[in-house]
């Protein structure tokens, strides 16, 4: 039996679709701070099947006892979080406390419970500005931008001690590039609160009608139009890598990390024109100052995953915009509809 934890959320909901779909039987716990219960039902609708759901918090030590007192849990797979950029600058004690303190109770209670293999979803923002590109795992880790990417940092530091002082452990930070597309059923996906932080589901809502306008950060970057590039992942391949990763730590202990990435780079210019042709739709947008904290270019050197778990990603950038168009189009408010 699997514990999920934010499994309500955005990447959550896919990981418990494909958890189901495996036939693992699964945990879902979240506060639903970020997220519905309807993705929940979603997803087992589309499974056919169902998981336990608990509402509740990762720091609460009480609920994570009794719950690991009540199912017998093999292995955790840890998505909860905050993850906006911009809040974490503003109140970055709000991240530390769910990021790192989350982390810490949820690594205590597993201990006391003696259950040692954990996935912990990390963040290409560990790697900072990269010496170079693409970006490899022995690219060392350098001080993130934001209070957000510190807590991927910390927790990360956490981890590879934890290991190093109980050989039992048996742990896997993957490192996501940047997440983006739907399940191509069109009933899960992103549902952003408020304005989107990240740009592709901000060009949906631009397509949608939401928004009048894109602002595309800086055109300036030494990039080929530009504009940023960055990697996209389309989030039933970083899924499916997790259930690789969940199969590679079952069977060895120690502490190991992979990016989970796709190893191409494309400009803010191409995601518009993609997302133009997929949709059918015009995304109008401006050209306005480079946004804080932003790298010109990061993408992933995604061999070592291939190598160790056999996994790479498989969906094209034609897929991620379809299908985010498909989910954008079918739930214009998101789960709110
Ligand atoms: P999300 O906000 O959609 O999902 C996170 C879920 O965790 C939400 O359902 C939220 O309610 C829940 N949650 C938050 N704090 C909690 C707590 N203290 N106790 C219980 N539940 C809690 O985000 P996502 O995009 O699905 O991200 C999942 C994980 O992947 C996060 O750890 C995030 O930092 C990481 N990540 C995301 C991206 C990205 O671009 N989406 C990139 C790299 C890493
Ligand atoms: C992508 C590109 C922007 C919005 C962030 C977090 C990272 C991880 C993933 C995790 C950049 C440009 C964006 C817009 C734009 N988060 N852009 N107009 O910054 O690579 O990564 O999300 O949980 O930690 O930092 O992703 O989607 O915000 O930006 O021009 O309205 O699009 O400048 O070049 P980013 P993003």
């Amino acid at each position: 039996m699997i514990l999920l934890t934010g499994g309500a959320g955005y990447i959550g909901s896919h990981m418990m679709l494909e958890l189901l779909k495996a036939n693992y039987k699964v945990v879902v716990l979240d506060n639903l701070s970020n997220s519905s219960l309807e993705a929940i039902r979603r997803v087992e609708k589309l499974a056919n099947s169902t998981c336990i759901f608990i509402e509740g918090d990762v720091r609460d030590a009480n609920c994570l006892d009794s719950l690991f007192a009540k199912y017998s849990i093999d292995a955790v797979l840890h998505f909860a979080a905050l993850k906006a950029v911009g809040e974490s600058t503003e109140n970055p004690l709000l991240y530390f406390d769910n990021n790192i303190s989350g982390n810490l109770q949820l690594l205590q209670s597993m201990q006391h419970f003696g259950i040692t293999k954990l996935v912990f979803s990390s963040s290409a923002t560990v790697y900072g500005e990269p010496e170079k590109l693409p970006i490899a795992e022995d690219c060392p880790m350098s001080m993130p931008a934001n209070p957000y990417g510190y807590t991927k940092m910390v927790v990360e530091q956490m981890l590879m001690q934890l290991v190093e002082s109980n050989p039992a452990w048996s742990v896997a930070a993957l490192r996501y590039f940047n997440p983006v597309g739907a399940h191509e059923s069109g009933l899960i996906g992103e549902d952003p609160n408020g304005i989107p932080n990240n740009l592709l589901p901000y060009i949906a809502q631009v397509a949608v009608g939401k928004r009048q306008k894109l602002s595309v950060y800086g055109d300036d970057y030494t990039t080929h139009d530009g504009t940023g590039v960055r990697d996209y992942i389309h989030v039933m391949d970083l899924v499916r890598g997790h259930l690789c990763a969940l199969y590679y730590i079952t069977n060895k202990v120690g502490y190991f990390v992979w990016n989970l990435g796709s190893g191409k780079g494309h400009s803010v210019l191409d995601m518009v024109t993609a997302f133009e042709q997929a949709s059918g739709k015009s995304v109008p947008y401006q050209i306005v100052e480079r946004r804080s904290g932003d790298i010109a270019s990061c993408y992933a050197d995604a061999t070592k995953a291939f190598d160790e778990l056999g996994w790479s990603t498989e969906k094209t950038i034609e897929d991620m915009m379809q299908d985010t168009w498909r989910w954008q189009k079918m739930n214009p408010n998101g789960y709110a509809d």
